[in-house]
C-alpha cells in the first residue's frame, strides 16, 4: 500500500511508478483523510509514504493522517516499510521528522528516498520555477534514481538512505521550515483576477484537499478559497490555471507556473 500526498504531480508521478512497480495500490493522503484512516495490509504488503516536502519538513495533512493510522496487519509481521519524498532542491531533516510521527503508530522506515524534482514553491522573493532545461534534467536525473529506487523496495532491502538532506539541515528543518510552516502556510492570501478568471473549474479540480469552491461573485462563478485550514499551500491551484488568472498575494504576479506534464501535447 502507497499512501501519497502531490499538488503539481511531481509525487504522483513517482508514487505511481512505484505502484507499477510492487504491484501495490495508491492511497491518496488528502481522500483517506476524509474516512477512518483504518487499513488492512495483505500478508507480506510493502507499506510507502511518498510526500513532497514543504518547508523542509513533512506537509501538515501528512503528519495529521499518520497520527489517525491505523494499519492492522498479522502480529509479529512489521512490514517493509519505506519513504520517497521529492523535494526542489533539500529535504533537511523531513526524514528524521516522519519517523518520530511513524514511531507513534508502531512504524518505522526501513529505507528512506528522497527525489530532486522541479520547483514548485514561487511565494518567496528569491524563489521561482525551474528553466525548461533545468525541469528535464531534473526529471531525466529523477526517472534513473528512481527506477533503482522501485528496484531496491521491491526487493524489500533495508537500512538504504538515498536523500539529500541539504547543508544545516536542522537548522532549515527546525528554525526556518518550524517558521515556514507555522507563519506561511495560508489560503488567506490567495486571489483570483476577475477580468482574467476564464471560469473554467480547472484550480478547482487540481486543490487535492477540496478547499477551493466556485461562489457567485456579481453573477459570475469565481474560485473561492474556505479558509478552514485545509489549504497546505501546495499550490496546485495557482499552478494549473491557464491564464495565471490566480495569485498569491504580488508576489507570483510575475513568477512562471509549473505542474508535472504541463509541457505535454494534449
Ligand atoms: C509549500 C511548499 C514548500 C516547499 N518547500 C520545499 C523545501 O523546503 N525544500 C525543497 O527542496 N523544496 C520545497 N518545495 C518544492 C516541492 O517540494 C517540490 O517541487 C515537490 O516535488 C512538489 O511535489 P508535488 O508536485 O507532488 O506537489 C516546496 C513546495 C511547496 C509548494
Amino acid at each position: 500500500m502507497i499512501f501519497y500526498f502531490s499538488g503539481t504531480g511531481n509525487t504522483r508521478w513517482a508514487a505511481e511508478q512505484l505502484a507499477e512497480a510492487t504491484g501495490e495500490h495508491l492511497v491518496a493522503i488528502a481522500d483517506a483523510t476524509a474516512g477512518s484512516c483504518t487499513y488492512t495490509l495483505q500478508p507480506g504488503e510493502r507499506v510507502g509514504f511518498c510526500f513532497p516536502v514543504h518547508g523542509w519538513q513533512p506537509p501538515r495533512i501528512v503528519r495529521q493522517f499518520i497520527r489517525r493510522l491505523q494499519l492492522k496487519y498479522a502480529e509479529g509481521a512489521r512490514p517493509y516499510c519505506y519513504a520517497l519524498v521529492t523535494c526542489g532542491d533539500s529535504i533537511g531533516r523531513t526524514m528524521e521528522m516522519l519517523n518520530s510521527e511513524l514511531r507513534a503508530v508502531g512504524l518505522q522506515t526501513d529505507s528512506i528516498f528522497s527525489l530532486v524534482m522541479p520547483e514548485s514553491y514561487v511565494c518567496l522573493p528569491f524563489m521561482y520555477t525551474d528553466s525548461p532545461a533545468r525541469e528535464q534534467s531534473k526529471i531525466a536525473t529523477a526517472q534513473q534514481q528512481l527506477t533503482q529506487y522501485a528496484d531496491l523496495i521491491v526487493r524489500r532491502v533495508g537500512s538504504e538512505c538515498h536523500t539529500q538532506r541539504g547543508l544545516t539541515p536542522w537548522l532549515f528543518s527546525h528554525v526556518i521550515g518550524a517558521y515556514f510552516n507555522r507563519y506561511m502556510i495560508t489560503d488567506k492570501k490567495f486571489t483570483v483576477d476577475a477580468d482574467i478568471c476564464i471560469r473554467c473549474g480547472k484550480c478547482v479540480k487540481a486543490c487535492p484537499t477540496g478547499n477551493l469552491t466556485m461562489s457567485i461573485d456579481r453573477d459570475n462563478a469565481l474560485p473561492q478559497w474556505h479558509h478552514d485550514g485545509s489549504c497546505t499551500n501546495c499550490l496546485a491551484c495557482y499552478h494549473y490555471c491557464p491564464r495565471h488568472a490566480i495569485n498569491y498575494g504580488n508576489i507570483t504576479r510575475k513568477r512562471g507556473q509549473y505542474f508535472f506534464g504541463h509541457n505535454k501535447k494534449t
